[in-house]
């Protein structure tokens, strides 16, 4: 996110009115500002969360927030302003802290609550995907801000999920939560992901992360989470085989800017061929024929979390489109930012789950954030 931030050129007025192609980003600009403005709405500085929506669902706005301030440096006062009002306030609306519903975790001298934010078990609930995904959160606002306290609590919150590396299936992997034997891909995903990102930020401790990288990409591609299409689905089943659950979008995506931040830390070309399989068999699978990425749960069951999915799917496609460039990417990006603007947009610039059109039942900051999510990686292509 930062490196793409640093390399774009951020153009003039002038240079907007000379060149169609810059013009262009300058209104994809605006129209994420505008889904920005819509999604604050929603965003409750008691909680440092957003109304109507839960816990993890914080985790991911901030980032959508993050990622936009990367791209737009307009909106990076209403960014330092979430990302400093959410880490001082959001740990007392954390559904699950502390140890109480923990049965299978080395977790259990987790203290309920801290008096210090920064400190990483205020942001750890029962569901291990949830912190990962605080995790990414935290680091995409250490990316725009480089605010150390930020990039801390992602490795505090890592070093938590490392603790719990199990030995179900393939002698590895990450449970779904403290209650639950389930091994979906989501969690193992995320635990990549945080693990590239950290060894790329972390200088001091870039072999441990990137070794931590390469032993849940290792075992990941060894079970069987991935089919033999490339589409990766939901989990395992006790017997550590592909349980053949649903193909969500953003268990297609989470990998992607796992290995892209892999291949940065420790250069192994077979990264990013992995990747491009997979984003390709996604699009293929879930795109319509006017590119347009759906969910299967669309458009009355995606509540309260797949919602979010088809966004996280986008932002880790741009990822990948950063380094391993193909048409089929940009046009998918493009696709989906076009149609959301145009079809699936209220009159409060309010914008739905199902990215064809037309706004169906609810709109909440979980479909804002994701629906945003497309239009900030438009700016971006
Ligand atoms: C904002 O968050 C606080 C603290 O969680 C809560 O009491 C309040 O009801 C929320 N406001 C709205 C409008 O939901
Ligand atoms: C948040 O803002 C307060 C007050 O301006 C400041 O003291 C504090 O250092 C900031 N914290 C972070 C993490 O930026
Ligand atoms: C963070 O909280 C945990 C448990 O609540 C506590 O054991 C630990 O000492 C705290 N760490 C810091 C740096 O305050
Ligand atoms: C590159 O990664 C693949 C897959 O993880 C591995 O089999 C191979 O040994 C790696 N190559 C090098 C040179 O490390
Ligand atoms: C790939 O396989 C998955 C599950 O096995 C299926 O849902 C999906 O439709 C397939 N994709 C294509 C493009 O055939």
């Amino acid at each position: 996110m930062l490196f793409s931030a640093r390399r774009l050129f951020v153009p003039t007025l002038t240079a907007s009115l000379l060149l169609p192609g810059v013009s262009f980003a300058e209104d994809a600009k605006s129209r994420a500002g505008t889904a920005l403005d819509a999604l604050q709405v929603w965003y409750n500085t008691t909680s440092g969360l957003w109304d109507t929506v839960g816990w993890w669902n914080g985790a991911n706005c901030m980032t959508t927030i993050a990622d936009l301030a990367a791209l737009d440096p307009s909106v990076m006062k209403t960014a330092d302003f979430v990302f400093n009002n959410t880490f001082l306030n959001a740990p007392s609306s954390n559904p699950n802290p502390g140890p109480e519903t923990r049965t299978n975790t080395k977790r259990d001298g987790l203290l309920p609550r801290t008096n210090y934010a920064g400190n990483s078990s205020d942001w750890l609930d029962s569901a291990y995907d949830d912190d990962g995904w605080w995790a990414l959160a935290w680091i995409a606002a250490y990316d725009v801000t480089e605010e150390n306290s930020y990039l801390n609590l992602a490795e505090g919150i890592f070093a938590s999920l490392a603790d719990t590396w199990g030995t179900r299936c393939g002698n590895g992997g990450i449970y779904w939560s403290t209650s639950s034997s389930y091994i979906n891909a989501i969690t193992n995903e995320l635990f990549l992901s945080i693990a590239a990102h950290l060894a790329n930020r972390v200088p001091s401790r870039k072999e441990f992360y990137v070794s931590w990288a390469q032993k849940e990409w290792n075992w990941f591609a060894a079970q069987g989470f991935i089919a033999a299409n490339h589409t990766i689905n939901d989990g395992l089943t006790d017997s550590c085989e592909n349980n053949a659950q649903t193909v969500w979008s953003y268990n297609q995506g989470v990998v992607l800017g796992g290995l892209v931040e892999l291949n940065k830390a420790a250069p192994n070309s077979s990264y990013l061929e992995s990747a491009n399989k997979i984003a390709k068999a996604a699009i293929e699978t879930l795109a319509d024929t006017s590119g347009v990425i759906h969910e299967s749960c669309e458009p009355d069951n995606c509540q309260p979390d797949a919602t979010v999915f088809k966004g996280v799917f986008i932002r880790n496609l741009q990822m990948l489109q950063s380094v391993s460039p193909r048409d089929i990417y940009k046009k998918t990006i493009n696709d989906c930012a076009n149609s959301i603007w145009k079809n699936d947009r209220n009159s409060e610039n309010e914008l739905g789950v199902v990215w064809s059109g037309p706004v169906v039942s609810t709109v909440d900051p979980s479909t804002q954030s994701s629906a945003m999510d497309a239009l900030v990686a438009a700016i971006a292509v």
